[in-house]
């Protein structure tokens, strides 16, 4: 039987892979009695699963409860347990904790502290952030940002650096190339692709589902690329969300500040490019902005590539252009001259799926409008391009007549869904909307809840 082999709190471990879909926390909690990492929601909401999970491109805070042991294979784990010195002396975020008033019934503490080492690893100091896939019920989360700014000075513990990633052979049903991944879909077709597993991850916990024939693409170099050129960037299928924001923040600052608001710290460290459009969710972030940015979508079956307009990829609601043996490859998508935007709404500014998501972008020559993509999330059962309001826009000076001409022709392009996040009604007003705010947002006005003033 296969192996898994990585680093446990230091010391090396190696796990038969008799279920490729057993979950870390339950190894963790059943099997090495490491019941410090809790078991909060088991869907990567609450984060008081959060472990650090160490490989050689960093350490990320990972949701333990939707984390494979077979995605693990030469990587390194550090639990709440292995946070504290051999000897007992505290890291300095658990020092701050206890100083701080950090914590009260202590469910969620573990989660809280092994989101705050791996931010104080890394040198981060946006503690709303890094902290906003951790849910604590009774402290409050003043007392916590606190003790992560008081620790934010000390130096990183000389034990936690020596957290490396474990030195291993090939990864069990993990492809290391395209080439081995066309050759393992070509000989089983539809079997399933393992990106992050933040969606698979909850058909095993919460679907209760046990798929058998999976093929991991975390091991393959090449979907981990990441190309920029002057003019855009093309994406592998299995960046991750994290690492899409970081490497567009320069180029593309309305893209990554919109992809803050997708889930959370620990979900991003794992989520992939791939899996949020291959899934075909409407309501999944990626798409309407990637299409805004006239994305191509390239996939791969046997030796042959194939590269289509990202919108044509969505043909029906959760029905995607995609053969069982053909797999996503990268996305393309370009830079813009700075009118792109990207909206979310949510019931919560962080950890919230959207209600309606929009990508925004044009060219102004002159002040007039060419080149209109208008696409949107939530409002139909794919995310889609909105064809009237884009006509309504193109060719045309650029302002506020023209935009409230838009809003009108988007009742044309959507009769969306009443469901449990929003109702119709709501979410082709707020849809329009989002087109008043991007038209205000270019002339200059704060618009954003981040930038509002009494
Ligand atoms: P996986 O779970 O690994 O796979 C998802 C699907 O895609 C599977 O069918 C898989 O077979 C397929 N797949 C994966 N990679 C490929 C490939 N290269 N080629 C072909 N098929 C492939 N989503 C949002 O958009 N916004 C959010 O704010 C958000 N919040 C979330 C919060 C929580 C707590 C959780 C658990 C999920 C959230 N999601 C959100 C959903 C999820 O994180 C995203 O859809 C994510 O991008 C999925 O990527 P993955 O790599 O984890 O996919
Ligand atoms: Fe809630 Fe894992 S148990 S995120
Ligand atoms: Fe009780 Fe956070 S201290 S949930």
């Amino acid at each position: 039987m296969p192996e898994i082999a990585f680093h446990l709190n230091g010391t090396p471990v190696r796990v038969e892979l008799a279920d490729p879909t057993r979950t870390l926390l339950d190894l963790l909690r059943e099997d090495r009695g490491l019941t410090g990492t809790k078991e909060g929601c088991n869907e990567g909401d609450c984060g008081a699963c959060t472990v650090m999970v160490t490989d050689a491109a960093g350490t990320r805070a990972l949701n333990a409860c939707i984390l494979f042991v077979a995605q693990l294979h030469g990587r390194a784990v550090t639990t709440v347990e292995g946070i504290a010195a051999p000897d007992g002396r505290l890291h300095p975020v658990q020092q701050a904790m206890v100083d701080h008033h950090g914590s009260q019934c202590g469910f969620c503490t573990p989660g809280f502290i092994a989101s705050m080492a791996t931010a104080h690893l890394n040198g981060r100091t946006d503690h709303d952030d890094q902290l906003a896939g951790n849910l604590c019920r009774c402290t409050g989360y003043a007392p916590i940002v606190r003790a992560a700014e008081a620790a934010a000075a000390e130096p990183v513990p000389d034990w936690i650096r020596a957290a490396a990633p474990a030195e291993t052979g090939p990864a069990p049903l993990a492809p290391a190339t395209a080439d081995a991944l066309a050759a393992a879909l070509a000989a089983d077709p539809g079997a399933l692709l393992v990106g992050g597993a933040t969606d698979v991850g909850l058909w095993v916990t919460k679907e209760l589902r046990r798929p058998e024939r999976l093929i991991f693409l975390h091991a393959c170099r090449e979907l981990q690329r990441i190309d920029e050129t002057a003019t855009g960037f093309r994406v592998g299928a299995g960046v991750t969300v994290q690492r899409l924001r970081a490497a567009t923040e320069t180029a593309l600052p309305a893209l990554a500040g919109y992809l803050r608001r997708f889930a959370s710290e620990q979900i991003r460290g794992a989520a992939t490019v791939g899996g949020n459009i291959a899934n075909g969710s409407p309501i999944g972030d990626l798409p309407p902005a990637l299409i805004a940015l006239g994305a191509t979508l390239t996939l791969r079956r046997g030796a042959q590539h194939r590269t289509i307009p990202l919108e044509a990829f969505f043909l029906d609601y959760r029905k995607q252009d995609r053969a069982p043996d053909e797999f996503v490859h990268s996305v393309d998508f370009r830079k813009t001259n700075g009118n792109f935007r990207a909206y979310k709404i949510s019931k919560r500014f962080d950890q919230d799926i959207s209600a309606v998501a929009a990508g925004f972008d044009m060219m102004l020559d002159e002040g007039v409008a060419t080149g209109v993509r208008l696409a949107f999330g939530g409002m139909a059962g794919t995310p889609k391009r909105a064809r009237a309001a884009e006509a309504a826009l193109e060719g045309r000076a650029f302002g506020l007549p023209e935009i409230h001409d838009a809003m009108a022709a988007l009742a044309e392009d959507f009769a969306p869904m009443s469901d449990m996040r929003a109702s119709a009604g709501y979410r082709l007003r707020v849809a329009q909307n989002l087109l008043l705010r991007w038209c205000h947002e270019l002339n200059g006005e704060p618009v954003s809840v981040l930038e509002m003033g009494a």
